[in-house]
């Protein structure tokens, strides 16, 4: 029997913001951003009617129909978001309510960039053990919402979107091979969203600004080496080169981190399918969404091995071998 993934779907707000318009908000331009992030422009929510669950909703049903799955089939639904519209009803909750996916568990994860190989994980490991069969996984973001709008080191890198995937076990072979994740708390200060502080009778450390926080160049070295380890990790373990795998489908950060991570493992470039030109860093979303156009192009066939890899805040990374 395999666990595979069976369906995909993704949404992206209508609205655009090219680099040229982020020009007018703060003191930037298309060159700087170009160069330093390869990203040309990104999609951007319409406000509190497009949010993350909504999105999410939407890639859920496009991934639903993709696969062929009814929504009173799943028996769970797992989204990863840092981005909620709401502590609770959870983004998971909310979509269920959506799509009408009435027999399903819901709960959401955060991992942070790397939020949907979590998830993806989670779902494997529920089916494995039997407790689930039919689950639907999505990576949903509303990081306009917290990204800083006058700070021009960060606010040119993020974008807004969903995607999601329907997970099965089926007959036959393949499907998800071998997975590598690991956290480093200890370095988690540099990216935060802190947000939220505490009022109560006692205390009021609740700040009127606290929005998303980065430290650029740390995080670029964090991904820049442990992507490549974990992915050689995971090779290792399962006994394959970088020749046997058909495309390397990574968290969309940055065009720089992905060259140099191509060069580190001595693989061509054009193995790592990129969209982040059109859409930014869009968190959790970014692997789901690329996953999906991949397939709604028919680049992926069955048999194919990819290897999705990513690296985000926490600090947090992982790497999934499957087989398509
Ligand atoms: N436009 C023009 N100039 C800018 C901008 C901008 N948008 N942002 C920063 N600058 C300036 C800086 O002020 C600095 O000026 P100075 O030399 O006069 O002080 C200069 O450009 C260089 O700044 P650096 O921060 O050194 O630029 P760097 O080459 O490191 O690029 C960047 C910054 C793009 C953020 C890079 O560090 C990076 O990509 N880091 C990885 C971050 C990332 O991908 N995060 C993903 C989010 S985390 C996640 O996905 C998990």
């Amino acid at each position: 029997m395999a666990i595979r993934i069976i369906g995909t779907g993704s949404y992206l707000p209508a609205k655009v913001a090219d680099n040229q318009f982020l020009s007018t908000i703060v003191d930037t331009d298309d060159e700087w951003i170009t160069q330093r992030t390869g990203i040309k422009e990104r999609h951007l929510s319409n406000g509190r009617e497009e949010g993350t669950a909504y999105m999410a909703s939407q890639a859920a049903l496009s991934a639903l129909e993709n696969a062929g799955v009814n929504a009173e089939e799943l028996d769970m639904i797992i989204v990863a978001t840092v981005s909620a519209d709401t502590y609770v009803p959870s983004t998971s909750c909310s979509v269920q309510g959506a799509i009408g996916a009435i027999r399903a568990t819901c709960f959401d994860i955060n991992a942070a960039c790397s939020g949907f190989l979590f998830a993806l994980n989670t779902a494997y490991a529920y089916i494995e053990m039997g407790m689930a069969r039919t689950v639907l996984i999505a990576g949903a973001e509303t990081l306009s919402r917290e990204v800083d709008w006058s700070d021009r080191s960060s606010c040119i890198l993020f974008g807004d979107g969903a995607g999601a995937a329907v997970i099965r076990q089926e007959e036959g072979e393949g499907g998800l091979i071998a997975s590598v994740t690991g956290s480093d708390g200890s370095q988690g200060d540099v990216l935060t969203c802190k947000g939220r502080g505490i009022q109560n009778p006692f205390h009021n450390s609740r700040r009127k600004k606290d929005y998303l926080k980065m430290e650029g160049q740390a995080v670029f070295r964090f991904a820049v080496t442990t992507v490549p380890r974990c992915i050689r990790q995971i090779l290792k373990k399962t006994e394959l080169e970088p020749e046997d795998i058909k495309y390397f489908i990574l968290h969309q950060a940055n065009v720089r981190i992905l060259e140099v991570i191509a060069k580190r493992l001595k693989v061509d470039i054009e193995k790592f399918p990129m969209n982040l030109d059109r859409y930014g860093n869009t968190s959790s979303a970014s692997i789901p969404i690329l996953l999906d156009e991949l397939n709604r192009e028919g680049l992926l066939q069955r048999g194919d091995r990819l290897i999705l890899s990513g690296f985000g805040g926490g600090l947090t990374w992982g790497a999934i071998l499957l087989e398509w």
